[in-house]
């Protein structure tokens, strides 16, 4: 079967390529490369012994994702990674963020639709949940009001792809994602953040590699045993697992809706300085950080009630926060090494 990987060369896109491929699914990305490199493609043929198709086109232009999908009627499924992702930037540039992520997918759809494609797998966040009143969360507990425009696409999007099932062949899978960290175990894809780090895990990593001076901790004074915010962390590879079973689920057609949500975590919360302990441990660096004002905008904590995702999915999260953090400092010298080459 031949699935489009939309965002493929991204984080969460490429190490779910592997999986796929390892799978013996045939795959085609597309992708803008606007924060990713196209040696990514190089990389998931040394781990997974096949180079995915690729074509580079932004998803926003219609005619080229009509022509696109006119050409690939064969296409199975797709799995919709590519959009922008940085909750600051989205603060500071809503009408990009609007766009790129939303009409993107209207693109999609109709792309499917007129060629008879009705499976996608969409990638969506905890983010809609906002500050749960309680905890741990269910696909269940309420959506409630986006913190910010990139967290507002999501909950747009999540709408979008059910009001199309009520009129189209639409089916999708709504997978909303804790926080993903962590690397391959060959090193050889991670996370790339392009520019200075919005999130943790990179930017410990490079703070403990000397990119960066050292890692603010933002917040510590919330109301958590040691007053920073808590997470559900989870393992890319982990997560990427899971949307191969998604998206088989979608082509057997096992699903129970033509729309079903499941949150991916791994149902245990930790702290940033959990966080910090587990990477000083197993990368025996010792981290410099230094305790700041909360960011504006955090959640104080949020994990997730995996259960749903268990018991239909089948599906379990394996990896503990140790190997989250080992797999991220590895992933982190394979860069240095690869720049100082
Ligand atoms: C985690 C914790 C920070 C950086 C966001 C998006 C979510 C997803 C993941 C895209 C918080 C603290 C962070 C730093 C710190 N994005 N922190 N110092 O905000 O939970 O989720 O990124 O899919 O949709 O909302 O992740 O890693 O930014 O922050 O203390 O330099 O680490 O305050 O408590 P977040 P994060």
């Amino acid at each position: 079967m031949k699935i489009l990987v939309t965002g493929g060369t991204g984080y969460i896109g490429s190490h779910t390529v592997v999986e796929l491929q390892s799978k013996g699914y045939e795959v085609i990305i597309v992708d803008d490369l606007s924060n990713s490199s196209i040696e990514v493609l190089d990389n998931i043929a040394k781990i997974s012994g096949k180079r995915p198709l690729f074509e580079k086109f932004n998803l926003v232009d219609p005619d080229k994702t009509y022509a696109f999908f006119k050409l690939h009627s064969d296409i199975s499924a797709v799995i919709h990674f590519a959009a922008h992702k940085a909750v600051g930037e989205s603060v500071e540039l809503p009408l990009m963020y609007y766009r790129n992520n939303i009409a993107s997918l209207v693109n999609i759809l109709q792309g499917m639709i007129s060629n008879n494609i009705r499976d996608i797998v969409f990638s969506s966040s905890c983010t809609v949940y906002g500050q749960p009143d309680t905890l741990p969360v269910s696909e269940e507990t309420a959506v409630q009001k986006a913190a910010s425009p990139y967290g507002n696409t999501k909950q747009i999007c999540e709408e979008i792809i059910t009001d199309t099932s009520f009129s189209s062949n639409i089916r999708g899978i709504l997978l909303r994602y804790f926080n993903p960290i962590g690397a391959h175990e060959t090193a050889l894809i991670g996370e790339l953040p392009l520019g200075v780090p919005n999130c943790l895990m990179p930017y410990i990593t490079q703070a403990a590699s000397g990119k960066r001076p050292f890692l603010r901790v933002w917040g510590h004074d919330y109301d958590t045993p040691d007053g920073t915010a808590i997470r559900d962390y989870i393992h890319v590879v982990d997560l990427a697992k899971a949307h191969v079973i998604a998206v088989e689920r979608l082509c057997n057609a096992n699903g129970k809706d033509k729309i079903e949500t499941f949150n991916l975590g791994t149902g245990n919360g930790y702290s940033v300085l959990e966080v910090i302990k587990s990477f000083e441990k197993t990368s025996g660096v010792k981290l410099k950080y230094e305790l700041n004002d909360r960011r504006p905008g955090d959640v104080v904590k949020i994990w997730a009630d995996t259960s749903l995702a268990n018991n239909e999915l089948g599906w379990k999260a394996e990896k503990g926060l140790d190997e989250m953090t080992d797999s991220a400092w590895k992933w982190e010298m394979a860069l240095a090494n690869k720049i100082a080459k």
